[in-house]
């Protein structure tokens, strides 16, 4: 049965709570809870969440604050670069903020994986919690401490690992998410039910229009038990040397589409298309059958992932895999399914039949 709080462990030992709330309200409570009350504390978020929830969780907040102050800029994937980390910096050192102080990401995964990436190297790591807003930043980028930003059109090339001391989730956020935006997190999601599973696989294939309507006690029960699975993933490989790989199921394809289509796709549109391509090559190689493969695509185009690529070139994708950084030693790094529920890693997958996946996902 699903609760209102699941803790993560980093090395076997306990490292933060995920909370599951209905507002914003028991952000100070969970605060207090764990020590991190009367600090110096930053939230920083994008041009716009902070409209939306910005003075909410400042009044919140700043009743067992030592001193507040906040950082806001321009939303989306162009923004998660080194020049606003920089900015961020920059108000950190005016503000005087020392290693007792803390950041807090208010927003989807831009936020947390650039705020995170401030903590984890402004005066060699300071105290972050994630405020997740997204669906794709609750389930997934707000835990497990990966954070990092992009450097020119390379995709979270510069990083670093910092786990969160707070993954605070609002479920009532995804009330102002737009439709597009809660629809790319269900990418994550889905992917989550096909690499670990079968059971959760099925129960969001069984409950689309729920999920769809934003039936509170279902979301809550659906988020909850993606984080399990997201948990359960970084506990056993934290710095992603193995198994945490499982997780990029639809990424090597995904992340040379949304690259060529100059990130104008949202990442878990490009995740879909990857996991269709996946799915098509497990499907060929009989590993998933005929009708559990469609059954895949079907639950994909259900929340509108299916988006039409016809227009980009098949070995153009083929070739921008091949600079994917989870390569090792020259060979791709892919995930395929040896069943619904179950990923593995395959580096074996052939020009072959990478193409005839690209192929599928553009005759449709
Ligand atoms: N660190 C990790 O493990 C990890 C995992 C997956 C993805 N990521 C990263 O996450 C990023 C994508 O995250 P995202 O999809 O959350 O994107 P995002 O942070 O850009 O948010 C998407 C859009 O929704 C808006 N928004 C956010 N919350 C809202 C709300 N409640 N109401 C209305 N609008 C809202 C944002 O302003 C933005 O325009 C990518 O940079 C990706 O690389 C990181």
């Amino acid at each position: 049965m699903y609760q209102d709080k699941i803790i993560v462990n980093y090395e076997n030992v306990p490292a933060y709570p995920i909370i599951f709330d209905k507002d914003f309200n028991g952000l100070t409570k969970a605060l207090s809870s764990l020590g991190l009350n009367k600090r110096r504390f930053m939230i920083v978020s994008d041009s716009n969440v902070s409209k939306l929830y910005m003075e909410e969780v400042k009044s919140l907040i700043s009743p067992i604050a030592r001193s507040l102050t906040s950082f806001t800029f321009e939303a989306g994937e162009s923004s998660k670069n080194l020049d606003t980390v920089s900015q961020v910096y920059e108000l950190l050192i005016q503000e005087k903020f020392d290693r007792n102080d803390i950041l807090i990401a208010l927003g989807g995964g831009v936020t947390g994986d650039l705020t995170g990436f401030v903590a984890a190297t402004y005066l060699r790591g300071i105290d972050f919690i994630q405020v997740p807003t997204t669906l794709l930043s609750m389930v997934d980028s707000s835990i497990g401490g990966k954070t990092g930003v992009d450097l020119n059109a390379y995709k979270n090339m510069i990083g670093a690992f910092h786990q969160p001391k707070l993954v605070h989730i609002n479920l009532s956020a995804l009330k102002s998410l737009p439709k597009r935006e809660f629809n790319a997190g269900m990418a994550e999601i889905i992917k989550h039910g096909l690499i670990k599973d079968y059971n959760y696989y099925s129960f969001i294939h069984d409950n689309i229009d729920h999920i769809l309507s934003l039936e509170y006690d279902l979301l809550k029960e659906m988020i909850y038990s993606s984080c399990l699975i997201k948990k359960d993933v970084v506990e056993k490989d934290p710095k992603e040397k193995g198994d945490r790989a499982l997780l990029n199921f639809g990424h090597t394809i995904g992340h040379a589409i949304e690259k060529l289509m100059d990130f104008k796709l949202l990442h878990g549109e490009c995740v879909a298309l990857g996991m269709e391509a996946a799915a098509y090559i497990s499907y060929k190689r009989d590993y998933i059958n005929k009708d559990q493969f469609h059954h895949i695509i079907k639950t994909i185009k259900a929340f509108d992932l299916h988006v039409d690529i016809k227009a980009l070139d098949p070995e153009k994708i083929y070739s921008v895999t091949k600079l994917d950084k989870k390569m090792e030693s020259d060979k791709i790094k892919f995930i395929l399914l040896n069943h619904i529920g179950e990923g593995f890693i395959d580096t074996s997958v052939s020009k072959d039949e990478m193409m005839a996946g690209i192929k599928f996902i553009q005759s449709y």
